[in-house]
């Protein structure tokens, strides 16, 4: 199963991921009564715009973090009756009832570093025909970070692939090949700047670097975060969004 997040403190922070779920959503055509599922929903702030989408329709919010989707339950508690929520790995079988019309996802498939088995999980659960919009982490982001990343563990840390960048080629020939047409995708650089000292070490290790500090000891994060920080030229996350839209074949 995929990591745990820090629920709370990720719905505190001043999230760049709420334009980026207005724009991936602005893409999707929608009559209202589709069923629509939400790839790696978090804390549902998406999965909510979706049940608005859809007034006659339903929502399945999938992801792998309890910690996030209790959050979500919590926060949609009054729209249960319209969404399905799941635990579960976008790699693996989702156990739905039958294919939906469209799939969204936002900040999410950089964490998974398989894509073809992402999308072909995708392609197997929406219909012929349906939608597929999404965007994550691509070519180039956060390299600023990783830079730091690196200088802060030096030759002696610890290094494994914790995030997948994927470019626009071999992401579109992937999308092909698990069985997509109509695919359009690109590359959009989208700096996010924060406020030097605790906000951007609160936005560090919430939003950017839970994977490496899940393999240190909780005594050392925040000496982690902060010598990033310090690292940085200035207090801004350097993001590079990777767009995708898409259509079932
Ligand atoms: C940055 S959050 C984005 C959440 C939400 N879409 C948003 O924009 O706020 C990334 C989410 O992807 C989920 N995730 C990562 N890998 C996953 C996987 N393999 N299967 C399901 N969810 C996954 C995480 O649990 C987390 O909730």
């Amino acid at each position: 199963m995929p990591r745990e997040w820090d629920a709370k403190t990720y719905d505190a922070l001043p999230l760049p991921h709420q334009q980026w779920g207005k724009r991936t959503l602005g893409r999707l055509n929608l009559r209202g009564d589709e069923t629509v599922l939400d790839a790696g929903c978090g804390t549902g702030r998406d999965t909510a715009a979706l049940l608005d989408l859809v007034p006659d329709g339903r929502v399945i919010g999938v992801d792998g973090s309890t910690r996030m989707l209790d959050q979500l339950r919590v926060k949609l508690a009054d729209r249960l009756d319209r969404l399905e929520v799941i635990h579960g790995d976008l790699t693996k079988p989702l156990g739905l009832a039958g294919p939906v019309d469209a799939v969204s996802s936002v900040a999410t498939f950089h964490w998974i570093t398989d894509h073809p088995a992402l999308f072909a999980n995708v392609a197997r659960n929406l219909r012929p025909g349906g939608q597929f919009v999404a965007e994550c982490g691509g070519e180039g982001n956060v390299a600023r970070i990783n830079a730091a990343v690196e200088e802060v563990l030096g030759a002696t840390g610890e290094r494994e692939q914790v995030w997948y960048f994927a470019g626009v080629e071999e992401t579109t020939e992937r999308l092909r090949a698990a069985g997509f047409t109509d695919i359009e995708v690109d590359l959009l650089p989208d700096p996010a700047r924060l406020e030097p000292g605790e906000q951007l070490w609160s936005y560090l290790a919430t939003v950017v670097l839970g994977s490496h500090l899940d393999r240190l000891p909780e005594e050392d994060h925040e000496d982690f975060v902060r010598s990033v920080a310090a690292k940085l030229p200035e207090p801004v996350v350097d993001y590079v969004r990777l767009n995708i839209t898409a259509r079932r074949a």
